[in-house]
């Protein structure tokens, strides 16, 4: 277990590229237990491409990235579920050939999980009815927002240390947006450690404790979310949205 104040997550002076183009310029920052914090920022600021770094599907050309006080650099993808990050990508990272229940064992069957299949079932089905009457149906025939159901319930079946979430709302109406933060409002009470990126600021600062504002791929403005939230400069400075 990781010591009280000891990072869950810490990303120290990131540079990455796309061949001559670079997306990370030196991002850092730190995700303690049982923190949720947030990462927000305008098209192509560099969110996606930080979550991916992190996870090691993008190499990086200058700094450290540690998960509980290792580095994460020479972890292939498929073992992070296993040592507690889980990732759901922009792509929700769900199987659309598969069923609801296929993809839920799946995720179950990649971590190490403690309790039996059939009560983190039940426990996906109690938070989302909808997932019930749907479960023997292909994802990739569900509605956006049920897949995105099914994406957050990953975290249900397999709780991981810590969550990276790649724009959970997207997509999504306003009711199915409130439904997804209910979701992610009952992990963060079971102590779970959350990193969110969105571009729908507002609902990410009102959930998250402290947040990060990336701009062309270098961390400009940071606090506590509820600081960010009433800082209206921020919001026409750098993400491009009105408040
Ligand atoms: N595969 C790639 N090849 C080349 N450039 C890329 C690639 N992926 C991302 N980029 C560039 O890197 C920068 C950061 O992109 P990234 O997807 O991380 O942004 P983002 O903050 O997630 O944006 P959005 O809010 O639109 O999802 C952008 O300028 C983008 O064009
Ligand atoms: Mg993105």
């Amino acid at each position: 277990m990781p010591q009280l104040n000891e990072p869950v997550l810490a990303v120290r002076d990131v540079h990455v590229s796309y061949g001559a183009i670079t997306a990370l310029r030196g991002c850092s920052l730190e995700v303690l237990a049982g923190e949720v914090v947030a990462v927000v920022g305008a098209n192509g600021a560099g969110k996606t491409t930080l979550l991916k770094t992190i996870s090691n599907l993008l190499p990086t050309r200058k700094g450290t990235i540690e998960f509980l006080g290792s580095s994460t650099r020479t972890v292939a993808a498929h073992q992070f579920a296993k040592m507690g990050l889980l990732h759901i990508p922009e792509s929700r990272g769900i199987l659309r050939g598969q069923t609801v229940v296929e993809n839920l064992r799946l995720s179950y069957d990649m971590a190490d999980g403690k309790r039996s299949f059939k009560d983190a079932l039940d426990e996906v089905f109690a938070a989302f009815p909808r997932l019930f009457e749907r479960k023997d149906q292909k994802a990739g025939n569900m509605s956006g927002g049920e897949q995105q159901m099914l994406a957050l319930s990953r975290a249900i079946v397999a709780p991981p240390k810590i969550l990276l979430l790649d724009e959970p709302s997207l997509g999504l109406s306003p009711l199915m947006v409130r439904e997804a933060y209910r979701l992610l409002k009952r992990l963060r009470e079971t102590g779970m450690s959350i990193l969110l990126v969105e571009q729908n600021v507002r609902a990410a600062l009102e959930f998250a404790n402290r947040a990060y504002v990336l701009r062309q791929g270098k961390i400009v403005q940071q606090g506590e979310a509820s600081v960010l939230l009433a800082d209206e400069d921020l919001f026409t400075n750098y993400l491009g949205v009105n408040h």
